[in-house]
């Protein structure tokens, strides 16, 4: 980026983070995510690193964070409130007890380690035992007084529960988090989308908002609830751990997940079994904190800027960013769809790198109204390619491109085709390359012949040095042909032939899956593979046998039928049966799930999808890929996507992976 370049780009992204504050904080509405909006105040600091001469003292790098509002009391913090300094991974960590041991090589470091609940830190001032005084956090010198409200919500405690260690103590401090639990957040927004209230963004913001009402009746409706984490007082305690429990003794709830550990071994795999846990929790937690147990240790080692010494917050991986489309190009997939995919500029994104987003089909770029050079929101949400969700067109420069769909297919140069009410573009050219390498791809996959060390590269190689033209080619490979190839060596050439001679043995179904029909999925194949149990039947089948079929319709028919219809496939088809040893479908084991359709959503516990989705088969149901008001479950295991949302709207039934289980017994 040249200096000129990189002034426009600072000064485009002040006004996009001053606009998103004023909506934030002056209108309480907020358009985009809070890790959003943190990628574009990073970039913005990075670039100001790069060239201090354009920091301003108005730009949103240079903000204290917190500053007290005008409308609630400000009270005074007894001791500062401080906040955490962040880790992202286990090295960060490993880097932070280092620098302890080196300040203090003698040092026995023991942690506590508890969930960092994303809500709002409150200080409670207990007075004999009596909640006199609740305030937030403010700048960490100086917060808002918030009592009424606080007073609403039922795990604080409005008087300590009797206790010893109370009897001669006047003043008691108590912090904690205030939180809205995700079941109320849903609620809440559930109503105001019927009323058509606009829609808040994330309970956080929705818990801060309702802490900052000033009529206490209306936060009353919203049930906040408290977890408390800290202890300031000194009432003798020793250890954090020991604090954690006086708290439970004086009335809090505290966080039933934290406990001590002795080493960093155990604070990872605290860490690992959190994240796995934190969709089924019922409040959001954006990490974990971990603490020097030994609060002697603690206080020694001191307070550096803003933060004490002796704890830190590991993070959770942010699941959205901000990147720019640097170009849009086209991919064609194995039935000719062809689907623009952009091309962002590499981005850290839930620990991955990220370099491409799906964007589906012409409709979608126009839905979200993208163009190439645009700075665009990416999600990812568990393990599927990341999505971009919105456009930031305040930081256009006027350079960027609108994209258009190429009236010809760019590998063979066919006109392409676009069917009236359909949103996909289509290259109908059956002979293209580029349909063919996906077919291949397709064929070898997992979920069709399953060749073991044959993936997309291999199968290009063999393209390139025209080993293969069609799939039936495969089985005649011989070591030699392979050897010949760049990267294989003896051993690895043999392994290869070996993996496509097992695949020789194939279910009908996976065989009709794998030649890559148009719109048969895995299910269609398996109805068509127990309907007409070999495929020489099935070769031979009439529209009206194909339609008998209860799941399939005219248009699958159709595509089954030209499938076979071309004359130009014979011979491969020919070639293929012959060269593989066909297994007609085996007979159901049980008929539990009969008449029963199933979707299967995040990663489940105790088996695969696929797994999940064979034993619905072999009981007699059906498995589909999309949520629509005709199924009838929805499975969902960790880390869901939109499913469940989609899921819930159409009143569809929602299954944990263990409900699911109950039903086999
Ligand atoms: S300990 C010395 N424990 O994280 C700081 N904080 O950046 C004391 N938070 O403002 C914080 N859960 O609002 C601590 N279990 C937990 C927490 C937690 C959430 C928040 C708190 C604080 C921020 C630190």
């Amino acid at each position: 980026m040249i200096k000129k370049e990189a002034k426009d780009r600072i000064e485009k992204l002040k006004k996009e983070i001053r606009h998103h504050r004023y909506l934030y904080h002056v209108l309480n509405k907020q358009d985009i995510s809070d890790a959003a909006l943190d990628s574009l105040k990073n970039e913005l600091f990075q670039l100001e690193q790069q060239y201090p001469v354009f920091v301003t003292a108005d730009s949103p790098t240079q903000r204290v964070a917190g500053e007290p509002s005008e409308k609630f009391v400000k009270v005074k913090h007894e001791k500062r409130m401080l906040s955490l300094n962040d880790a992202f991974n286990e090295e960060d960590v490993q880097h932070w007890i280092d620098r302890l041991v080196r300040l203090d090589p003698e040092a026995k470091f023991d942690f506590f380690v508890e969930t960092k609940i994303d809500g709002l830190a409150i200080s409670l001032m207990y007075q004999d035992s009596v909640l006199v005084q609740a305030a937030t956090r403010g700048n960490g010198k100086v917060g808002e007084d918030v009592t009424i409200n606080i007073k609403t919500i039922h795990s604080v405690p409005l008087r300590l529960r009797e206790h010893k260690l109370l009897k001669k103590q006047k003043y008691v401090e108590i912090r904690g988090e205030v939180y809205l639990p995700k079941k109320e957040f849903h609620r809440i927004n559930a109503e105001r989308k019927k009323r058509g209230e606009p829609t808040y963004m994330n309970p956080r913001n929705t818990a801060a908002g309702t802490l900052r009402q000033l009529d206490p009746a209306l936060v009353a409706e919203r049930k906040l609830q408290f977890f408390s984490y800290a202890l300031p007082t000194d009432l003798g305690q020793h250890t954090h751990e020991e604090e954690h429990l006086l708290l439970q003794e004086f009335g809090f709830v505290t966080d039933p997940d934290a406990r001590a550990c002795t080493d960093l071994q155990a604070v990872f795999s605290f860490y690992k079994t959190i994240q796995k846990k934190r969709d089924s929790l019922d409040y959001d937690i954006d990490g974990i904190v971990v603490t020097v147990n030994d609060n002697a240790l603690f206080d020694r080692f001191g307070v550096v800027g803003k933060a004490p010494r002796a704890a830190v917050a590991l993070k959770f991986p942010a699941e959205q960013s901000t990147t720019i489309v640097e170009d849009i190009q086209i991919q064609i997939g194995r039935t000719g769809a062809l689907t623009p995919v952009a091309h962002l500029k590499p981005v850290q994104i839930a620990g991955t790198t990220v370099a491409r987003a799906t964007l589906h089909n012409m409709d979608e770029i126009q839905r979200l109204g993208v163009k190439i050079g645009d700075t665009v929101i990416i999600e990812k949400a568990g393990d599927i390619i990341p999505d971009i969700v919105a456009v930031l067109p305040t930081l256009r420069t006027g350079k960027e491109k609108v994209f258009r769909m190429p009236k010809k297919c760019p590998v063979c140069h066919q006109p392409v085709l676009k069917k009236s009410g359909e949103v996909v573009t289509y290259c109908i050219n059956e002979h293209c390359l580029a349909r063919q390498r996906e077919q291949f791809y397709h064929f070898v996959s997992k979920k069709g012949l399953d060749i073991d060390g044959l993936g997309p590269k291999s199968i290009d190689q063999l393209l390139d040095a025209d080993l293969i033209v069609t799939p039936a080619d495969l089985f005649s490979l011989t070591v030699e042909d392979l050897e010949s190839l760049e990267g294989f060596a003896d051993v690895s050439a043999k392994k290869l032939v070996e993996g496509i001679d097992a695949a020789r043995k194939v279910d009908l179904s996976r065989l009709i899956f794998a030649l890559g029909i148009r719109q048969v999925g895995e299910q269609t194949a398996i109805d068509l593979a127990e309907h007409f149990g070999s495929m020489e039947a099935l070769r031979k089948a009439s529209r009206k046998e194909i339609e008998s079929l209860h799941a399939i319709g005219a248009s699958v028919a159709d595509s089954v039928l030209n499938y076979f219809a071309d004359e130009a496939r014979s011979e491969f088809l020919e070639r293929l049966i012959h060269e593989l040893h066909i297994q007609a479908p085996q007979k159901k084991t049980s008929t539990v799930f009969l008449g029963e359709s199933y979707v299967f959503t995040g990663t489940l516990q105790s088996m695969t999808r696929d797994d999940a989705r064979a034993l619905v088969r072999a009981n007699g149901g059906i498995v589909s890929s999309t949520v629509s008001r005709n199924l009838d479950f929805l499975v969902v295991g960790d880390k869901p996507g939109s499913k469940v949302a989609k899921a819930q709207k159409l009143g569809v039934t929602i299954l944990s992976e263990e409900d699911f289980l109950k039903k086999l017994q």
